[in-house]
């Protein structure tokens, strides 16, 4: 190929895990890029805080600086990687306003800002791509917004956290409890130094929250995403689990739902739930990914693969960087999000699944009919309910698993056990999917 117009220039904003290994690999393959391009390509600059830090991957040094905003006005196509919000939403926003494309893995900033960037690029016809930002290396983003734009997608069952997917892993296979399973975690590098966002369900809650707009065509404010997260998951929870032939994952799960009044709408939530070993996400092992879509003519789909890491989060932003290049040689307009369906996010206690509760109880007479009398009460039926041999101090434990029900119904249930007098302690409420 033989270039004859000027470069697209291309501005990568932030030399971590991933920015770093963007821009090395640009600068490594750049002739092949532009051959896939069609057109020659300049790394314009690298944005970063310090320009001495120890970087994972070598860059030259004239291409660093620390002026974000010059680097921006610059250039084509900003690559956005240095997370965090405000000063990504800033970046973001005067990128776009200049006419250049985007592209960015920050989950935090778009599950936040996502509908004033989506405005933002469409008022000037720039387009925003954000394939790293669920499940990193997988391509969830493009089938979802593109391949499956002609389909209903029902629901959405992802493991989009891997720190979590790797703790619980390890309780399952190894028996470890919690703490012991997160300190391997963050051992071998899997876990962030403070593991909060990812333990607490919110990291997962942000992909959700993004996943559920573009599946259902509908702003989903994170607000309204549901989140419950792994650290209340006990050894026994995941061992009994175990023995049933069923296995403990954090799901993020965004459904398309009919309220009792006969509202359409969505939900969008976050919480460990038990799945049945055969499902195809138990499979998903380690610090893997993988997203479940169910749509109506299409079938069941799977997407699974590396949800992190430096390369494989890199593989998703070249690509996006890839397109996003090829559009200013061919022209057009830019590809943007759609809202358009506008469905209301309904609200968590209409959302209907199943409970299994593990209550310790008094060992008596009545006690089983007086429990099964508290669960009908509220609405809710008992599916299975499985007793361990009382010990010396006259306590069982009562397994109930539930029938299908509204979350507000089972919750309500959960309170009215809690304060039963036959009921020593509810020990561990899971909701339990895929079934
Ligand atoms: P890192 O924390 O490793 O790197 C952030 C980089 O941004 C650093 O180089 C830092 O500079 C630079 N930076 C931070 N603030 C500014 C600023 N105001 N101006 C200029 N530079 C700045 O982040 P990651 O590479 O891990 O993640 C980047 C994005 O990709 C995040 O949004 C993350 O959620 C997303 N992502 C990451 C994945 C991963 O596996 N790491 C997976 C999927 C998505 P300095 O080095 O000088 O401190
Ligand atoms: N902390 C995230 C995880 C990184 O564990 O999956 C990818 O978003």
């Amino acid at each position: 190929m033989t270039p004859t117009r000027a470069p697209i220039r291309i501005a990568v904003l932030g030399a971590g895990t991933v920015g770093a290994e963007v821009a090395a690999q640009l600068l490594e393959h750049r002739e092949e890029f532009e051959a896939r391009i069609g057109a020659p390509i300049a790394l314009s600059g690298v944005a970063v805080r310090d320009l001495d830090a120890t970087r994972t991957r070598a860059l030259p040094r004239e291409l660093l600086t620390t002026d974000s905003r010059s680097l921006v006005l610059g250039a084509n196509i900003v690559v956005e990687l240095i997370g965090g919000v405000d000063q990504a939403r800033e970046l973001v926003l005067l990128a776009l306003e200049s006419g250049a494309d985007v592209v960015t893995g920050n989950k935090a900033l778009l599950a936040t800002h996502g509908p004033e960037l989506f405005a933002a690029a469409e008022r000037v016809g720039a387009q925003l791509n954000y394939e790293a930002a669920v499940g990193g290396a997988i391509p969830i983003i493009r089938p979802l917004r593109d391949s499956l734009a002609g389909d209903h997608v029902r629901r959405i069952l992802g493991i989009v956290n891997g720190t979590t997917n790797f703790v619980l892993d390890r309780m399952d296979e190894e028996g470890l409890g919690f703490d012991e399973a997160l300190a391997e975690a963050t051992r071998l590098g899997y876990a962030e130094a403070d593991p909060t966002g990812d333990v607490s369900g919110a990291d997962a809650a942000q992909k959700a929250a993004i996943l559920a707009g573009l599946a259902f065509h509908t702003t989903v404010p994170l607000e309204k995403v549901w989140v419950e997260g792994i650290t209340g998951v006990t050894a026994d929870q995941v061992r009994t689990a175990r023995a049933a032939g069923q296995v403990v994952k954090l799901l993020a799960i965004c459904e398309r739902i009919t309220a009792p009044d006969g509202t359409e709408g969505v939900s969008a939530r976050v919480h460990p739930a038990l799945l049945p070993r055969t499902h195809p996400l138990a499979a998903v092992r380690g610090a893997n990914n993988a997203v479940f879509v169910q749509a109506e003519s299409a079938g069941n789909l799977m997407f699974y693969g590396a949800g992190a890491g430096g390369p494989e989060t890199a593989s998703a932003v070249l690509g996006d960087l890839v397109s996003a290049a090829r559009r200013h040689v061919i022209g057009g307009p830019g590809l943007i999000g759609s809202a358009g369906a506008d469905l209301p996010v309904l609200d968590h206690g209409v959302v209907e699944t199943r409970y299994q509760i593990t209550l310790a109880v008094r060992d008596e007479p009545g006690v089983l009919a007086r429990l099964a009398g508290i669960v009908s009460e509220r609405g809710v039926s008992i599916e299975t309910v499985e007793q361990s041999r009382a010990g010396s101090d006259g306590t069982a434990s009562l397994v109930v698993g539930t029938h299908r029900a509204r979350e507000a119904a089972l919750a309500a249930t959960v309170e009215a056990l809690r304060d039963a007098a036959e009921v020593e302690a509810v020990l561990g409420v899971l909701r339990v999917e895929g079934e």
